[in-house]
């Protein structure tokens, strides 16, 4: 790892917003010079209450930006380029109104023109008293900005400028760099693959308010989406319905059915890496009601149709922009390992994680531990029963090694990989 410059490259846009925590930013833009990284500034009206533009421009060794309709940045630079030429905007201190614009598409001055503009990856650092951040509305807008993707970093905890104590503070400049740190990992071992993991369960309507699902957790899937992340590869996680967090630096793509899983698929393709781990249901509702379906006295109960959904493991394995790598899992109940090696031939896959469910032992469904097996073509590997984190980063250390070798005897870069 290149420790003296970790950022070498890298280009981040840091709009500064509103709050007592931007002292903290002009320590976080010197970090982030020091780790190489290029730094452009947007200072909010309220954020240059609290640090002159002078400093930040200084730090930055860039004009800094400040007014949407500012000639002079304008000609330097409009707000789509600023956005466009970043790799990276990170919003520190965000202040509760500038969450509160994002979340609602909202674009009155420059930095909320520029989120609004912006292809980005977003992260943002709020900082604000307690009860500001513990307000129903500002709940409601971190919800939505999650789903739109935006990684929060904090808040923390502790004594506020206000004197008050609790949720709000922002992280420090350090923690700050460290998390932009992590999410470039510029020299992990997968740093330029592109991988795609499925994870959780699907839920196939029966009605508008009914639907058939299964017990998946996507503990499992957001395991190894977050692993392959902390090494480095740029991640698209699919999702079924699941109560989990996004894992930090993940695109995060949610679905239902099979089929919006399987479309999710395959607009991330091509890509190096594909590992399905969602619990995708076998078959469809074929006479899906549009409408609420009624008890009627006396009336006979429904009859549901069934219709098989697609494969999403077996159509990835045969697309004719295959990954270099794809990866299945299959729970069974009896004869894991030779039921695994039938699935694999079968659906096309080089390698699948095979474990035996249903015993008190390895539940699987829902716990926080897993006992799998390694299944390729011509090898079986048995793994000790492991945290799903455990065995998350055991099969990332794998795909590491796969990905070396083949490269190595490929001497050449798969298409999929970033530039
Ligand atoms: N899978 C998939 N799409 C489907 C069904 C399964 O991508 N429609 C994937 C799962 O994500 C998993 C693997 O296939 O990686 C095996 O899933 P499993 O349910 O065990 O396989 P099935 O084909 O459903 O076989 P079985 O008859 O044992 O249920």
């Amino acid at each position: 790892m290149t420790m003296t410059a970790p950022l070498a490259g890298r280009s981040v846009l840091l709009v500064i917003s509103g709050g007592i925590a931007a002292y903290k930013s002009l320590e976080l833009i010197r970090l982030l010079r020091k780790g190489g990284a290029e730094v452009r500034c947007i200072l909010t009206k309220g954020g240059s209450e609290f640090i002159t533009p002078l400093s930040v421009s200084a730090l930055s060794e860039h004009p800094v930006y400040t007014d949407l309709f500012s000639l002079k940045d304008e000609s330097e630079m409009g707000h789509i380029r600023l956005s466009r030429e970043a790799d990276l905007i990170l919003v520190a201190p965000s202040s509760a109104d500038l969450m509160a614009k994002m979340a609602n598409g909202i674009a009155d001055d420059l930095a909320s023109t520029t989120l609004l503009a912006s292809n980005k990856p977003i992260m943002v650092a709020p900082a604000m008293n307690p009860e500001m951040w513990a307000k129903a509305s500002t709940q409601r807008n971190i919800e939505t900005l999650k789903q739109d993707g935006v990684t929060f970093i904090g808040p923390a905890s502790g004594e506020m400028a206000c004197g008050e104590t609790g949720l709000g503070r922002m992280v420090e400049a350090e923690d700050l760099f460290d998390a932009i740190c992590s999410y470039f990992a510029v020299s992990a071992p997968l740093a330029g693959y592109r991988a795609l993991v499925t994870s959780g369960p699907t839920y196939e309507p029966i009605d508008p308010v009914r639907f058939i699902g299964n017990r998946s957790s996507g503990k499992q899937g957001h395991a190894i989406a977050a692993a392959l992340r902390r090494a480095g590869a740029d991640v698209t996680l699919v999702t079924g319905p699941v109560a989990l967090p996004h894992p930090v630096g993940v695109r995060t793509i949610h679905i239902e059915t099979a089929a919006e899983m399987l479309a999710a698929c395959e607009a991330v393709l091509p890509c190096d890496i594909a590992v399905c781990a969602a619990a995708v249901a076998d078959w469809r509702v074929e006479n899906a009601a549009d409408h609420k379906m009624k008890k009627r006295a006396g009336a006979m109960p429904p009859t549901l149709n069934f219709t098989e959904n697609p494969d999403i493991l077996a159509t990835i394995s045969a697309h004719k922009t295959r990954p270099q790598l794809v990866i299945g899992f299959a729970a069974e109940t009896e004869d894991a390992v030779s039921s695994a090696r039938e699935k694999l031939v079968r659906k096309g896959c080089d390698w699948i994680l095979a474990n035996q469910v249903g015993t008190t032992e390895n539940p699987a469904f829902g716990a926080d531990s897993n006992q799998v097996t390694l299944v390729t073509r011509s090898t079986t590997d048995p793994w000790p029963t492991l945290a799903k984190n455990e065995v998350a980063e055991r099969l990332v250390e794998r795909i590491v090694n796969f990905m070396k070798e083949t490269d190595q005897t490929n001497d050449q870069r798969s298409p999929a990989k970033a530039s």
